[in-house]
Order: structure tokens, then C-alpha cells, then sequence
């Protein structure tokens, strides 16, 4: 299948799960993993299990990852996948589920497919705007079907996004000194809730920085290359390219120049990698 015609295949099922997502008449269930604030709902659940089921329809034999990972035998077989396809898909059924659950209305359903390791292909969708941003290697990135790019504002006058990485906050303390010393230099600082939505939001020139200590694959999958076809820049801190099985440090800017300078503060606070986790 061609890209443009996946990718069109991506969307209307990325639209799918928006229309799942919007309907809150039926009853949520919410638990947390792990901790209080790391929360998980049906709807997490059942929007995964629809979007694993779809894209094992359009590329038989892929591997997915996803952050609701797999729920019971059946599922675990169907989304082991082959080893030997190229391809993978790294899926959040929803990013923003704290959002989610409050009604806030900023959460997006984020779907990366990865090619032969790297981030080929990526779609985000927020259904409480009807935003779609696609994007893939080498075809552009676009917003509702028109194309994006990164603004070109500096970084004195960027608006940085961030967070303080909730799901562990002994990283805390470093995340808090990096957006003290960015917003010092630069114009203001915006927290959504979503990360997927942050980046896609600096693929369409709205913000200009990003930086998160921990981020899993899942938040960053889709919207890495939005990122880099709008022309930006995005980087997994230490890391060797795009890892799917460890959660990592990401920085993201417009510019060259702005991506050099953020990476300098947040490498000033975080010269190596903080953590060894696999997910
Ligand atoms: C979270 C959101 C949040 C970010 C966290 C993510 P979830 O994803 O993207 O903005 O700060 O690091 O884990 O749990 O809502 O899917
Ligand atoms: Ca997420
Ligand atoms: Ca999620």
C-alpha cells in the first residue's frame, strides 16, 4: 500500500477513536498504574484494542506497541507480531487520559508506524478541535489536510512546553530548574496535558520548545515525524535514534539554533541519562 494511502487509512481510523473518545454516555471506569496519578480507563482500553485490530488489517505481520500494552493471551499473540516485519506501529489510545477523565477536553489519539526501527509515519488527532495532523518521511506534514510548518520566532520570544514528569516525580527537581532556566530566556511556558498534542502544536508553529524528562515511546511516536517534516528538530536524549522498548528524555524545538541552546540548559541539568527502565 502507498504511504498517502495509508496514511489516509490511518486518519479515518484515528477519527474513528475520536468519535469513540467524545461519547461519554456510557460508564468510565478509571484505575491507576502504579501511581495515583498514572491513570488507565475502559475507554484507554477499548480504543487500543481498535486500533490494534485495524492496523494488523492494513499491515498483516507488523508489531505493536502500545501503552495499554496487550490485555489478555489472545491480544498478546496478535500484537507480538512478526519479528521479521518491517514495520511498527507505537500507539496512544489516548494521550491526556488525566484530561480525559476530568472532562478538561485536551486529549488526542496519537498513531506512529515505524519503518525498518525509525519513525516513518505519524497521525494525532484531537477530536475536541477536529484537528488531524499527519505527517510522514519525506511527504510533508499537514494539519486538517493543509500543510504546517514550524514558526520561526526565537527563542527570547518561544513559548516553551514542559512537564514535570508526574508518573515519577524523584525527576522532578531537574525538570523544575530546566523550565526556570528556559523561561528565564525565553517568553512563556504552556502544560496541556497532552505531550503528543504539545509537539504536533509545535509542528504548526503555535509554540516553539519542548522538553520532558520521561517521556514512554507512545507520547512522542506519531508526532516525531510531524516534527521533523514541518522542519523542526527532535531529539530522544541519549539515546541511540528513536527507542520503542525504554521511556527517554526528549527535547524538541523550531530552529537549529533554538534546538542547540535548549539541548545545552537541559544537558547542563541532565548530563547523562537518569534512569535505565525498559517498558
Ligand atoms: C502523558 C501526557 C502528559 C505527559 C506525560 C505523558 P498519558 O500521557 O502526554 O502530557 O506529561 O509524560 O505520560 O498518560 O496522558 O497518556
Ligand atoms: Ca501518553
Ligand atoms: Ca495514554
Amino acid at each position: 500500500m502507498q504511504i498517502t494511502e495509508l496514511l489516509e487509512n490511518i486518519r479515518t481510523l484515528a477519527r474513528e477513536c475520536g468519535t469513540m473518545i467524545l461519547d461519554r454516555s456510557s460508564l468510565m471506569e478509571v484505575d491507576e498504574k502504579g501511581t495515583d496519578s498514572n491513570l488507565v480507563t475502559n475507554m484507554d482500553v477499548r480504543v487500543q484494542g481498535h486500533i490494534a485490530k485495524r492496523a494488523l488489517s492494513l499491515l498483516p505481520g507488523s508489531r505493536i506497541v502500545g501503552e495499554e500494552g496487550a490485555h489478555d493471551e489472545k491480544d498478546r499473540e496478535r500484537t507480538d507480531g512478526d519479528p521479521g516485519s518491517a514495520y511498527t506501529w507505537v500507539i496512544d489510545p489516548i494521550d491526556g487520559t488525566s484530561n480525559y477523565v476530568r472532562d478538561i477536553g485536551c486529549s488526542v489519539v496519537s498513531i506512529g508506524l515505524f519503518k525498518d526501527g525509525a519513525p516513518y509515519a505519524g497521525v494525532v488527532y484531537n477530536p475536541y478541535k477536529d484537528e488531524m495532523f499527519s505527517g510522514a518521511v519525506g511527504h510533508g506534514a499537514f494539519l486538517n489536510g493543509k500543510k504546517i510548518g514550524v514558526s520561526s520566532r526565537d527563542f527570547a520570544h518561544g513559548h516553551l512546553c514542559s512537564a514535570m514528569s508526574l508518573y515519577k516525580k524523584e525527576y522532578a527537581p531537574p525538570c523544575f530548574r530546566i523550565i526556570e532556566k528556559v523561561y528565564a530566556e525565553s517568553d512563556d511556558l504552556r502544560r496541556t496535558g497532552s505531550a503528543a498534542y504539545e509537539l504536533c502544536m509545535l509542528a504548526a508553529g503555535r509554540v516553539e520548545l519542548y522538553f520532558e524528562i520521561r517521556l514512554s515511546p507512545w507520547d512522542a511516536a506519531a508526532a516525531y515525524p510531524i516534527i521533523t517534516e514541518a522542519g523542526g528538530f527532535i531529539e530522544c536524549l541519549h539515546q541511540d535514534g528513536f527507542p520503542v522498548d525504554r521511556p527517554f528524555p526528549l527535547i524538541a524545538a523550531n530552529t537549529r539554533e533554538s534546538f542547540a541552546h535548549l539541548k545545552e540548559i537541559v544537558l547542563s541539568e541532565i548530563p547523562v541519562m537518569p534512569y535505565d527502565e525498559r517498558i
